[in-house]
């Protein structure tokens, strides 16, 4: 009985030394130690042994035998799924040395790089960032800055209506802002003067895309009150963001508008060095109904605003064609800027 105890062990720890995957490893253990395995089996036949010492012997032999499989097992099994797991870190190695040459790096949208040096150049003259919603109450859209229903103006704008019941129950009011000059409005009404702030953002307007319009487009927005400001701080100011924004060879000129937020109202173009002229935007005395509209005083206080397009900006200064180029995405367009 001994040397079938002996025998059977030292086949099920060879058995074991051979198993070398964890699935067959995992069989293994299913039939060394289940009830019909050769040990287990030795095990049922000790009552036929004659002596109470012979059945004690063996007894004790047998769960040696046992013990010693089963820590056979366990070893191979940790071994087994060490390796495993080194083989499957070294299947998903990244090798970075793969990587030669100067690998592509993106880079900012060109309306977005527009949009940051405009911040940078009116930071640097002294203004702050301001914004508002992009979903507009028709009130701060056109009735504060002096477009009441009916006004001519607003058939300009080709106004994006949102499917909303406000709390007031008027439908009809909750729209995309058409323009950045609601944030005026906002300004004034949510802080003191003196304000200096750009504001810019996405508008929208229900225009068709063709090679000069988009239905969503990016504006920048300028709004200044405070004590005795004229035109003539319009001018100056139009000016010194002309030189550093486009460079010291560049000059702007005002010439003569009509906007129902603006009394005066004027366009400004900027000139290049070579002396074409490029339209920019539009800009004027803030209208005394505007100021009122914000909650100040026009007897105390006076101011300026301007505004004008971004994309339109980027696109003469860099000589895009078409608009619509910058925003399908095409690659070889926008790595150009
Ligand atoms: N909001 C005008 C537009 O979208 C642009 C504009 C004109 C803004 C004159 C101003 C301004 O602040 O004074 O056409």
């Amino acid at each position: 009985m001994l040397t079938d105890i002996t025998a059977a062990r030292d086949a099920a720890l060879a058995e074991i030394e051979t198993a070398d995957t964890l699935e067959s490893l995992s069989t293994l253990t299913t039939r060394l130690s289940g009830k019909k395995g050769d040990l287990a089996r030795l095990k049922t036949k000790l009552g036929s042994l004659e002596t109470v010492d012979e059945k004690k012997a063996a007894g004790q032999a047998i769960n040696e035998a046992m013990t010693a499989v089963s820590a056979a097992l366990d070893g191979r099994r940790s071994l087994l799924a060490s390796q495993a797991m080194a083989e499957q870190i070294e299947a998903e190695r990244l090798d970075l040395t793969e990587f030669v040459g100067k690998p592509a790096r993106g880079h900012a949208h060109l309306v977005t790089q527009a949009w940051e040096r405009l911040e940078d150049v009116f930071i640097g003259l002294g203004f702050q960032v301001a914004e508002g919603p992009e979903v507009e109450t028709d009130w701060h859209n056109f009735e504060a800055l002096n477009m009441s229903e009916g006004h001519p103006a607003r058939g300009e704008f080709d106004t994006l209506f949102v499917d909303h019941v406000p709390p007031d129950g008027r439908v009809g009011t909750t729209l995309l802002r058409t323009h950045t000059s609601p944030v005026q409005i906002r300004t004034m009404l949510e802080s003191e003067p003196p304000i200096y702030i750009v504001a810019p953002g996405r508008v929208f307007r229900r225009d068709t895309p063709d090679a000069t319009h988009m239905p969503v487009f990016h504006q920048i927005e300028g709004l200044v009150v405070d004590r005795n400001i004229t035109m003539a701080d319009l001018a100056g100011t139009i000016e010194a963001f002309t030189k550093a924004f486009f460079g010291p060879g560049f000059t702007s000129r005002l010439r003569p508008s009509y906007f129902p937020f603006t009394e005066p109202s004027a366009e400004f173009d900027i000139q290049r060095p070579n002396g074409d002229w490029i339209e920019l935007g539009g800009c004027g005395m803030v209208h005394p109904n505007v100021l009122r509209a914000g909650g100040l005083d026009p007897e105390e206080w006076s101011g300026f605003a301007f505004g004008f397009g971004i994309d339109r900006m980027a696109k003469e200064r860099h000589g895009v064609e078409d608009i619509r180029e910058m925003y399908t995405n095409d690659i070889r367009f926008l790595e150009q800027f």
